[in-house]
């Protein structure tokens, strides 16, 4: 028996407001198609935050509903991790901006900054709080409001974003070696930092900046980094392709996620697509996928769930976990 961090529930919140390409194209006057953005991206439509709705609001919806699937209550709870690239502010953190709203008064929470990679560290950070003996309870969080620093006048960047969160539930438990989460691999190199960034914040310009990406060059190392991540992980543990159950990736272009689908050998059906739905959700879109596919019934108990994320830094990494 080992000591090992098991997923005991998973949760999801997507703002109200959802608009179509068209309705995006049409409300932000962008020169740009409904069939461009599908067939480069797979993006349909996207759900964007209420004016006054915070990341904070929307990580506590997706926080309650994961406690309420692992039956526990917020006592259960040692530690609060928030993946964020748009916390509510630079302090307090978001993760106790949440801890408040649960009407917790115990534990400790923090922010992380991986951007797009952030869930997959935050997952990471929490599996090692539990082994380590530090938290028998940990909400690992990816939330975003990118809606707020997206340029609306860069047809490049702001088609492809979304808004929402996304919440797991660690928990402690002795159990078999090959339960919970098993491993997971972190990578960066901020050499790349400059191919997608934020161009300005607090302690630079004073100011939020906005998103800037040079999409091609992303897409060429998403396709190598991605792949070398994930036979990481599974490498690992001394698994195959064979032993995946479902690809969870992150949702930023279908044709990576189908890239990834297809070098694992996996069937269509093995691989949880958001994006055509929710957009590039940033730290909440592998939790959002996570919630979607457990709530539906797709994810069961002794799935093996492969991982993967790409974002700014670039920070890049793969986990793997057995429900
Ligand atoms: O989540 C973090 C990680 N991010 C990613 O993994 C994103 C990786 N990159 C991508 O997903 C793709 O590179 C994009 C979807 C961002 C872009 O697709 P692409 O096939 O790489 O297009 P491109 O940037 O090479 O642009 C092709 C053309 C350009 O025109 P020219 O230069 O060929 O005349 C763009 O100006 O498409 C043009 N374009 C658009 N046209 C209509 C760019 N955006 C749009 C648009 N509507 N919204």
């Amino acid at each position: 028996m080992a000591l090992r961090s098991l997923i005991a529930g998973t949760g999801g919140y997507l703002p109200a407001r959802c608009l179509s390409n068209e309705a995006l194209a049409e409300a932000y006057n962008l020169e740009t198609t409904d069939e461009w953005i599908i067939e480069r991206t797979g993006i349909r439509q996207r759900y964007l935050a209420a004016e006054g709705e915070s990341t904070s609001d929307m990580a506590t919806v997706a926080a309650r509903e994961a406690l309420a699937q692992a039956g526990l209550g917020i006592e259960a709870v040692d530690a609060i991790i928030v993946a964020t690239a748009t916390p509510d502010s630079a302090f307090p953190s978001t993760a106790v901006r949440v801890q408040q709203k649960l009407g917790m008064t115990h534990g400790f929470g923090f922010d992380l900054a991986a951007a797009c990679t952030g869930f997959v560290y935050a997952l990471g950070m929490g599996d090692s709080l539990i082994r380590s003996g530090q938290a028998k309870g940990v909400l690992v969080i990816g939330a975003e409001v990118f809606s707020r620093i997206l340029d609306w006048t860069d047809r490049t960047t702001c088609v492809l974003f979304g808004d929402g969160a996304g919440a797991v539930l660690l928990v402690a438990g002795d159990v078999e070696a090959d339960q919970g989460v098993l491993s997971t691999h972190l990578h960066a190199d901020g050499r790349h930092g400059d191919i997608l960034q934020v161009d300005g914040g607090a302690g630079t310009t004073g100011q939020n900046g906005l998103v800037r990406m040079a999409g091609r060059e992303v897409f060429k190392h998403a396709v190598t980094k991605l792949a070398s991540a994930v036979d990481e992980a599974l490498t690992a543990n001394g698994l195959g392709h064979g032993d995946v159950t479902w690809l969870v990736p992150h949702q930023a272009n279908r044709r990576i996620i189908d890239g990834m689908g297809k070098k694992l050998g996996l069937s269509p059906e093995q691989v949880v697509v958001t994006v055509d739905r929710h957009a590039n959700t940033s730290a909440a879109s592998i939790p959002l996928a996570l919630a979607e596919a457990t709530r539906d019934g797709r994810i069961k108990k002794g799935d093996l769930v492969l991982m993967e994320a790409i974002g700014g830094g670039l920070t890049w990494g793969a986990s793997l976990a057995r429900f």
